[in-house]
């Protein structure tokens, strides 16, 4: 249940340690507000809001953040409060290089530095991009103040000649379609044209909409939220309600730890999988639970993934967009299908329950958010499989392949590094068949760096000129929200730490078995001990720098992929003022 305290009094605030006393600090802070322009009558006595911006030139997701922000400010005016802009690290997602997960906790440390260091009451989060809803979250549940996360919300539908495109998806499917010479280049140029037609996230089921609606579910969000389309109006009127309600919150709390319940990740997982979520939100989920101090681990997604049925039908598990998932009545209207899965009583930033939620939600369209007796997938929206080749565990999405790889022993086509990969999947002459088993070591989160979106690996050409769509790929890094197809991801422990994934070469024999949760080596254990000792480590990727400091602490993927000092711990001390 989460806890608000009393209702503070002006001295109470934290923002009046620096505005509020009368010494020579503070005299150099309120003249320095009057430099900007700020009057009195602006700041004293009010709740400092700090809005966290992710906007940037660069990041076609947020590009109304800019307009956004006024919004959210409105409403903290509105309320009584003092609105800051603090912008950080925009992370876009087609844009950052190797990945943005290399960044995520980079956005979480800025974040909650950010809001210790600056005189700020409350925050609110711009995020949706798909490393800034969880970078966001995590450094403002590390932080310890009230917040609200503010979500980009998705894009329009893309439209290509009478069809409908899906972010990411439908790159990948005419992609092939290109390479298979079914297409040319007017065609592709064409589905450039169309396929974002506007400010916004991935329209898909990819990590954008998954990461926003865990937000949205786990009450960090004002409910629903997450669905509105970012071209809406109804979406500029939630940044303005989201800066009256945080004005609230900065007066009395709670703060997101005290919303964060284990019952509330629990919930969370539940309407992942219901939403055939993108697998990324595994490694987000866990990376934001421990953040708040609260266990959580692989093997509750594998328990609830056979229970929870797959009921949102979009792509890439289904056929719709998030677009048509909003008109069918969005997050609550999925809740209120999921109710008997869920509990009902934690709290939001509304200061409202799920149940509140739930009670006031209709499912408008019967086949986008379906009736769990009625569902796009039975069960199984995730499967985590372990084995000789992951004892940390591996992860694979089977609701989205074909389903003859669920039962599947294959060769190996092992390949060290991507560049390697890359190359030999576009020969004319490469030695494999549809029933081999791709393999791309040293993709992980250190070997990546970063565990880049490389698990979806193409379909080698010659297979590709023969029909063949889906094949077993098995990787260390981890693929798209958007992606599809018999992915095995998060292969942990790594290769480039030397797990046993490091051992695998070419033509040795894979068994996958989605059913009984097996990834297996069909090797002798004395054979594998062998190349054990064998092995030595790769040079490190990094020998100075940000990235020193990344493979130094960077966890495993079945561990979250934080960094090993900013999982929780003693508080962080305010800062002192002089
Ligand atoms: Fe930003 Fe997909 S590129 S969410």
């Amino acid at each position: 249940m989460a806890r608000t305290t009393p209702r503070k009094k002006p001295s109470e605030l934290r923002s009046h340690r620096w505005f509020g006393v009368t010494d020579l600090r503070s005299f150099g802070h309120r003249s320095r507000l009057k430099q900007i322009g700020y009057a009195d009558a602006d700041y004293a006595g009010k709740p400092v809001i700090g809005i966290v911006n992710t906007w940037s030139d660069i990041n076609p997701c947020h590009a109304h953040f800019r307009a956004r922000v006024e919004e959210v400010k409105r409403g903290v005016w509105q309320a009584g409060g003092f609105p800051l802009e603090l912008p950080a690290i925009s992370l876009a997602e087609p844009f950052v290089k190797p990945t943005t997960m290399l960044y995520r906790n980079f956005l979480a440390m800025e974040t909650e530095e950010l809001l210790r260091s600056h005189p700020v009451d409350a925050a609110v989060l711009m995020g949706g991009c798909d490393k800034t809803t969880p970078g966001l979250i995590m450094g403002a549940i590390s932080m310890g103040i009230p917040a609200i996360f503010l979500p980009a919300g998705p894009m329009l539908r893309g439209n290509w000649a009478g069809k409908i495109l899906g972010s990411g998806s439908d790159t990948w499917k005419y992609w092939d379609e290109k390479r298979a010479g079914n297409i040319g280049e007017a065609e592709w140029t064409a589905i450039e044209n169309g396929i974002a037609r506007s400010f916004g996230h991935c329209m898909t089921m990819g990590t954008a909409s998954t990461m926003t609606a865990m937000a949205d579910v786990l009450g960090l969000t004002l409910p629903g939220g997450s669905s509105i389309p970012a071209a809406d109006s109804n979406h500029p009127r939630l940044a303005t309600a989201t800066g009256r309600r945080i004005v609230e919150l900065a007066w009395e709390g709670p703060s997101l730890a005290d919303i964060l319940q284990p019952a509330s990740f629990q919930n969370a997982i539940v309407v992942h999988l219901a939403m055939g979520g993108s697998t990324n939100c595994m490694i987000h989920l866990i990376a934001m639970a421990r953040r708040a101090g609260i266990a959580l681990g692989l093997d509750a997604f594998d328990r609830l993934a056979r229970e929870v049925p797959v009921i949102a039908d979009v792509r890439p598990s289904g056929r719709y967009l998030m677009e048509d998932f909003y008109y069918a009545g969005g997050l609550p209207a999925l809740l209120k299908r999921l109710s008997g899965f869920l509990d009902l009583d934690g709290r939001n930033v509304a200061g409202t329950t799920l149940r509140e939620v739930v009670d006031g939600a209709e499912v408008f369209l019967e086949d986008v958010i379906r009736a769990v007796d009625q569902p796009v997938y039975p069960s199984g929206g995730t499967a985590i499989l372990r084995g000789n080749l992951a004892p940390d565990g591996a992860v694979m999405k089977p609701a989205a392949c074909d389903p003859r790889f669920l039962k599947h022993r294959g060769p190996a086509l092992a390949f060290e590094s991507y560049a390697e990969m890359a190359a030999a999947i576009e020969a004319d002459d490469l030695d494999v068949t549809p029933d081999h088993v791709l393999v791309l070591k040293n993709a992980g989160p250190k070997g990546g760096p970063g565990m880049p979106e490389w698990g979806m690996l193409p379909i080698p050409k010659v297979l590709v000129r023969q029909g063949v769509r889906d094949m077993l790929r098995l990787s260390d890094a981890r693929m798209s929200g958007t992606s599809y197809g018999a992915c095995v991801l998060h292969v942990a422990p790594e290769a480039f730490v030397g797990g046993p994934f490091a051992l695998v070469r070419t033509g040795d024999p894979i068994a996958v078995d989605v059913e009984a949760r097996t990834l297996t080596l069909d090797l002798p254990d004395d054979e594998l001990a062998r190349r054990h000792a064998d092995w030595t480590p790769p040079p490190p990727r990094y020998e100075r720098g940000y990235g020193w400091m990344f493979s130094q602490h960077i966890l495993q993927a079945n561990d979250g992929c934080d960094f090993d000092f900013l999982q929780a711990g003693p508080p962080t001390p305010e800062p002192e003022i002089h």
